[in-house]
C-alpha cells in the first residue's frame, strides 16, 4: 500500500485547525472541506485520465490536454464524517459521479455496520474510485467499503483514499488486505487509545461536524 503525506504547510495549517479542541464546528466543516480540497488535488496528480487534442485561442492554434471526461472519477464518501472531505469535488474534478455510503461505529465492540449503500451495481476494473473517510482507527469502516466496492467489479490498484488522520492498525489492517491501495492522509498517528479514538487526533470527526 501507498502512503502519501503531502508536505504542504497547507495541509499542516488545516490539520492543526481540525486538532484544536476549542475549534467551532463551522470553522472545522470548513478546515475539512478544505483539507480535503488539497487531498483530491493531490490524489488526482498523474491518476486522471487525458485526452490530448488542439485549441483555437485568440491569436492561433495550441496543443491542449483536457482531462477526459467521458471516464468520471467515482467518488464514494463514508457518512457522516467523509461526507465534507469531498464537498469541493466539483472544484477540483471536471467530471465526477458521488454513491454515498453510510456506515457508523459501535462504541463498544467497535464494530461498523452499514445503514446506507447508494454504490452502483457494478464497477469495471478501470474505474477510479475515490474514497473518503477522515479517520481511520481500526480501519474496519473503510475495510468494509473497500470489500464490498471491489466486490462489485473494482480493481483495488484503481481505488485512492483520502483521510485526514490515521492510526497504526487501520495501516496494517488496509495494507494486508490491498496492497495495491493508495493513501493521502495528512498525519499517521501513533495509536489508538482504549474506546478506539485516534490519539492524539481529532477527536470524533462526525460529531465536531454536525453536532
Ligand atoms: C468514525 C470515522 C470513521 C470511522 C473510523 O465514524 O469517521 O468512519 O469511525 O473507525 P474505524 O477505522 O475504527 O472503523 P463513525 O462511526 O463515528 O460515524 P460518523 O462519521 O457518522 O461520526
Amino acid at each position: 500500500m501507498l502512503i502519501y503525506v503531502p508536505p504542504h504547510p497547507l495541509v499542516k495549517h488545516w490539520l492543526a485547525v481540525l486538532r484544536t479542541k476549542q475549534t467551532p464546528s463551522s470553522i472545522f466543516r470548513a478546515a475539512a472541506s478544505e483539507l480535503g480540497r488539497i487531498l483530491i488535488y493531490e490524489a488526482a496528480r498523474e491518476w486522471l485520465p487525458t485526452v490530448d487534442g488542439q485549441v483555437e485561442t485568440p491569436l492561433g492554434v495550441a496543443d491542449a490536454t483536457f482531462v477526459d471526461i467521458a471516464q468520471p472519477i467515482k467518488v464514494v464518501p463514508i457518512l457522516r464524517a467523509g461526507l465534507v472531505l469531498v464537498e469541493q469535488t466539483s472544484m477540483v474534478l471536471p467530471a465526477s459521479q458521488t454513491y454515498h455510503v453510510g456506515y457508523v461505529r459501535n462504541d463498544e465492540t467497535l464494530e461498523a455496520s452499514c445503514y446506507l449503500n447508494k454504490l452502483p451495481p457494478s464497477f469495471t476494473a478501470e474505474d477510479r474510485i475515490l474514497v473518503s473517510d477522515p479517520m481511520l482507527a481500526t480501519g474496519g469502516t473503510l475495510m468494509q467499503v473497500l470489500d464490498d466496492i471491489v466486490a462489485r467489479g473494482a480493481s483495488p490498484s484503481m481505488i485512492r483514499v483520502i483521510s485526514i488522520v490515521c492510526a497504526p492498525p487501520a495501516l496494517k489492517l488496509l495494507g494486508e488486505k490491498f496492497p495495491g491501495l493508495t493513501l493521502f492522509t495528512a498525519m499517521i498517528d501513533p495509536e489508538l487509545n482504549d474506546q478506539g479514538f485516534i490519539v492524539p487526533g481529532l477527536g470524533d470527526a462526525g460529531d465536531r461536524v454536525y453536532n
